[in-house]
């Protein structure tokens, strides 16, 4: 397989064929999900819940980041690789060049920030006038989830669906390429889908994004805790981890997964 890469991806929101992105932290789980097809693999800071066992991401640290980003990497065949600014790392723009500049370094094609307003879309530009690829991150953001007290599901007013919407276009015009929208109204989803021309990632944001992420260990069911609705066990009534992964893999490219079921409403 050809190596994917941004102007792949590109073309594949264009062209509506899905894209079909996982979560991974090691190097057993990326040689596996480039065998099974995924074309992008994000090395999110989820880790904090699923690898450090914390009760939220706002511990992880850059070096972690680095540290799990390079496992990946050295697995790694063909898949564009994502990986996330940890809270807290890019709050002013030298910062956040710094913070991505290590994550570049360790491999990743692209990192990932959370939120769209005023300051993270000067921090965008800023790290895209430096040649650093960046994909935003809208909607539901675990980072802010101690000014939030609980998550829930974002968008659901006129007002924040439209606040929303304009975030999402103002982070492709200051050079975003790429955006995660988690735990949003299905409709909303459709509606930035349609209206940016970069790819969008949904999880919890309906059928009609580019494509789907989620967390891998929610997807093979053996997350601990809560489960959002957005989350589909694929291992169910299958004989291997590959065959689950392959099956996600199916079912997003085909648009059978997310199911209404999985979505919100507005
Ligand atoms: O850290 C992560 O896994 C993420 C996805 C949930 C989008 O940011
Ligand atoms: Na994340």
């Amino acid at each position: 397989d050809q190596p994917i890469n941004i102007s792949k991806l590109l073309s594949m929101h264009a062209e509506r064929e899905k894209i079909a992105m996982l979560t991974a932290y090691d190097s057993t789980m990326s040689a596996l999900l480039n065998r099974c097809g995924v074309e992008s693999i994000l090395i999110g800071d989820s880790l904090g819940n699923v690898i450090q066992g914390q009760s939220s991401t706002t511990p992880v640290t850059v070096e972690q980041m680095v540290y799990h980003t390079q496992c990946v990497v050295r697995a790694n065949t063909h898949a564009f690789l994502i990986a996330d600014l940890p809270f807290a790392s890019y709050g002013d723009p030298i910062q956040a060049l710094d913070s991505a500049a290590q994550l570049m370094r360790a491999g990743a094609d692209m990192v990932k920030l959370e939120g769209g307003g005023d300051w993270q879309l000067e921090i965008i530009q800023y790290l895209v006038e430096r040649s650093v690829p960046v994909c935003a991150h809208l909607g539901l953001l675990p980072q802010s989830i101690h000014l939030l007290g609980s998550f829930k599901v974002q968008g659901k007013t006129k007002t924040a669906a439209q606040v929303m919407h304009e975030q999402a276009l103002a982070c492709e015009q200051v050079g975003a390429q790429m955006v995660v929208l988690e735990a949003i109204p299905s409709s909303l989803g459709r509606q930035i889908t349609d209206s940016v021309s970069i790819p969008t990632i949904g999880i919890g944001a309906g059928p009609d994004c580019s494509g789907q992420v989620l967390v891998l260990q929610d997807m093979l069911g053996i997350s601990t805790g809560h489960q959002p609705k957005f989350v589909k066990n694929f291992v169910e009534g299958h004989p291997s981890i590959e065959a689950a992964i392959k099956t996600y893999v199916r079912e997003v490219k085909s648009g059978k997964f997310p199911g209404p079921e999985h979505g919100y409403s507005g």
